[in-house]
């Protein structure tokens, strides 16, 4: 039976009650629903969420963002409960690399030295030498032995946009790519940059090469809500995921903000596994205790050596 709020009940109230009685701390992407962001006690990208998670003394972790997300607050925390909104909130990326056929992707380059995108399960990372995020990206790579050749997986675009910034030739890419950012529609940017000829393009990485040619700013999240406040520009045309319109607004009212459309129809992309979380099912996981992230321990262990590597070299 799918479990509800009782009716009337003040969420932000139960979760800040909550919050205070489990010692728990929240952790939100910026991809999450406004309300969720304006109750987390962290919002950021990728790579901020797992430094707070490294960091946290909380004794319980509450991440609103997507599985491999939480999984990676649990791989730093294996003592401490992490709990998730929505157990199914999964990402294309990292379902479209499942650890049997990385596997034997892998056995295809022997002597390679495996750079592996955060947004990949506990048992891909687990085969991986070290773990990147869209921030970090092109300094792990640019770290990577120089004798050995470079598998990147699971995001071609990522591992190309790397490419161009670091000049390492020999690098192979898990042809992996992000259901959101790969249906942005050049044709429809292309007429935006005509109709707003002062706005400044700023895009993801994980968006196609055809796509980025057009952006003034090309970053993680986090990359990206910096610039925009930082440029002088008052106009911006925002190709990734909508929801970061949410902290653009709130930090730089003044400013417009445009999100950047798909191929599809709609007016703005929103990824739909981050989306599956709302403020009631943030209420109710704190009320019940679950879902919980459980991982096995040995898989859990392997897993966060390159993780850790990566919070070294960042
Ligand atoms: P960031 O690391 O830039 O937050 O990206 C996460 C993500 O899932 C992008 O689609
Ligand atoms: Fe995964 Fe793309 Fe959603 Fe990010 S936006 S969580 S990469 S499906």
């Amino acid at each position: 039976m799918v479990s509800t709020a009782a009716p009337g009940v003040d969420l932000v109230a139960e979760i800040e009650r909550l919050k205070r009685s489990l010692k728990a701390v929240i952790l939100a992407h910026y991809y999450q629903e406004g309300d969720i962001q304006d109750v987390a006690d962290h919002v950021g990208d990728s790579l901020a969420l797992a430094q707070a998670a490294a960091k946290t003394t909380a004794d319980v972790i509450v991440f609103c963002g997507v599985h491999f997300m939480a999984e990676t607050a649990k791989l730093l925390n294996p003592g401490k409960t992490v709990l998730l909104p929505d157990l199914e909130a999964g990402c294309s990326l990292s379902d479209r690399c499942p650890p049997d056929r990385f596997k034997a992707f892998l056995a295809q380059h022997p002597g390679a030295f495996v750079v592996t995108y955060v947004n990949s399960s506990a048992a891909v990372k687990a085969l991986s030498d070290v773990i990147c995020t869209s921030s970090n990206a092109d300094r792990i790579v640019a770290r990577a032995p120089a004798d050995r050749p470079i598998v990147f997986a699971p995001d071609q675009h990522l591992g190309r946009w790397v490419q161009q910034r670091t000049g390492r030739k020999d690098m192979v890419m898990w042809p992996g790519s992000c259901m959101v950012h790969e249906i942005f529609s050049e044709k429809r940017l292309v007429q935006l940059k005509v109709e707003h000829p002062e706005a400044e393009v700023v895009a993801h990485p994980e968006c196609e090469e055809r796509v980025l040619a057009h952006a003034d700013y090309v970053g993680s999240t986090k990359g990206i809500l910096d610039y925009v406040l930082n440029s002088p520009k008052q106009q911006f045309i925002v190709v990734t995921e909508a929801g970061i319109l949410h902290q653009m607004q709130k930090r730089a009212p003044h400013k417009t903000f445009i999100p950047a459309p798909p191929d599809n129809g709609c007016a703005c992309n929103e990824c739909p596994h981050m989306k599956l979380n709302t403020l009631e099912k943030l209420y109710l996981c704190m009320r019940d205790g679950r879902p919980k992230l459980e991982l096995p321990p040995g898989l859990a262990a392997a897993a966060a050596v390159p993780l850790r590597r990566m919070l070294e070299w960042s």
